[in-house]
């Protein structure tokens, strides 16, 4: 049967460990979303979460760890670059790819000679890491391809049959997957924008962030372009052009925008903040609300072309068709 989420008591948090280190899979939160852990030392347990996800072996799985002086147990080498972005950015939503150290496992690398690593900023997943003592790998905890869970409701519906245990931490507080930085070749290279920006990089770093692929949205190894997506049917609209699609959309449709319902709309409206952080927090579970409501077609609101909404938009991306028009 499927686990109803705890509350992450002590005792919830023991169990956790003791579960961990036998090879199951617990669901804990993250400030960014919420994860599929597995004891990233342990290949069954890895296979486990393979499964669990549908995803492919080549995917590689993000170390989460309590503190950066867990670093050099997971890397080859700590280049000065990864331990000021250590100090400055962890715990926090910034995941670091660097070379691997010898005897780190496939199944966390997909084979790569590198290894990607974070501290997540949460009390809970902190605890958790802090007891289990050692690294605990965690892709977001739903199937691959879809949109990640930043409830731990959303976990048990999803994959409630393949985890052991849920440990519920609220809403996550950010929303969106860490910003995942490549430390491993001559210049520091963008694979996935996320809440902490390039700009925020770049002046910590004081150097210029690539973008993975030259220009553009980056890619990371195994990134789809269809990814974060929901079910049903969704199309991204510029702004000026919302009021014509909406009406050349038919009845049963849900709209996601930044401003109030017009009142000639009687479908299902979600008006989500004009902030970047506070439509990052909603943005996920109102995706997966309008998902379930057996709609022909989710409407959404381009967000702005600013470096403060890139990351969201490169998710919008993602999860929609981009089209001109909606004649099919
Ligand atoms: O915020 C997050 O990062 C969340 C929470 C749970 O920490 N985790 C997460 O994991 O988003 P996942 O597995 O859904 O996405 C991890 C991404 C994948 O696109 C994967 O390709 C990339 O990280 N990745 C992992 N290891 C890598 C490596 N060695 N080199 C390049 N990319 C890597
Ligand atoms: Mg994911």
């Amino acid at each position: 049967m499927a686990p109803s989420p705890r509350r992450p008591d002590p005792q919830a948090i023991a169990e956790a460990v003791e579960l961990l280190r036998s090879g199951r899979l617990v669901a804990f939160p993250t400030e960014t979303v919420y994860g599929l852990g597995a004891d990233a030392g342990n290949p069954q347990a890895l296979g486990r979460v393979f499964r669990a996800k549908e995803r492919p072996h080549t995917h590689p799985l993000i170390v989460h760890l309590a503190g950066g002086e867990q670093l050099s147990d997971w890397a080859a080498a700590v280049p000065r670059r990864a331990e000021k972005l250590a100090e400055a950015c962890w715990p926090g939503p910034l995941t670091m790819i660097l070379k691997r150290r010898r005897g780190v496992v496939d199944e966390v690398t997909g084979g790569q000679d590198t290894v990607a690593l974070r501290v997540p900023d949460h009390p809970v997943a902190l605890a958790l890491l802090r007891t289990f003592g050692s690294g605990i790998a965690a892709p977001s905890a739903n199937r691959f391809g879809g949109i990640s869970p930043t409830l731990a409701r959303h976990v048990a519906e999803e994959l409630g049959d393949q985890v052991s245990l849920i440990l519920d931490g609220g809403p996550c507080g950010v929303g969106l997957e860490s910003t995942i930085l490549d430390l491993t070749g001559d210049h520091p290279t963008l694979l996935r924008p996320g809440a902490i920006t390039t700009t925020a990089l770049e002046r910590l770093l004081e150097a210029p962030i690539l973008l993975a692929g030259g220009g553009g949205l980056p890619r990371a190894p195994g990134r789809h372009a269809r990814h974060y997506a929901p079910r049903t049917r969704a199309v991204l609209v510029g702004e000026e052009r919302l009021a014509d699609s909406i009406l050349s959309a038919g009845s049963n449709i849900g709209v996601i925008a930044r401003r109030s319902r017009p009142a000639s709309f009687s479908g299902r409206w979600v008006e989500l903040p004009r902030h970047p952080e506070g439509y990052a927090r909603q943005l996920y579970a109102v995706l997966r609300e309008l998902d379930d409501q057996g709609l022909d077609r989710i409407l959404i609101e381009a967000v702005p072309v600013a470096p403060a909404w890139w990351a969201l938009r490169d998710r919008l991306q993602r999860a929609t068709a981009v089209e001109d028009t909606l004649r099919d």
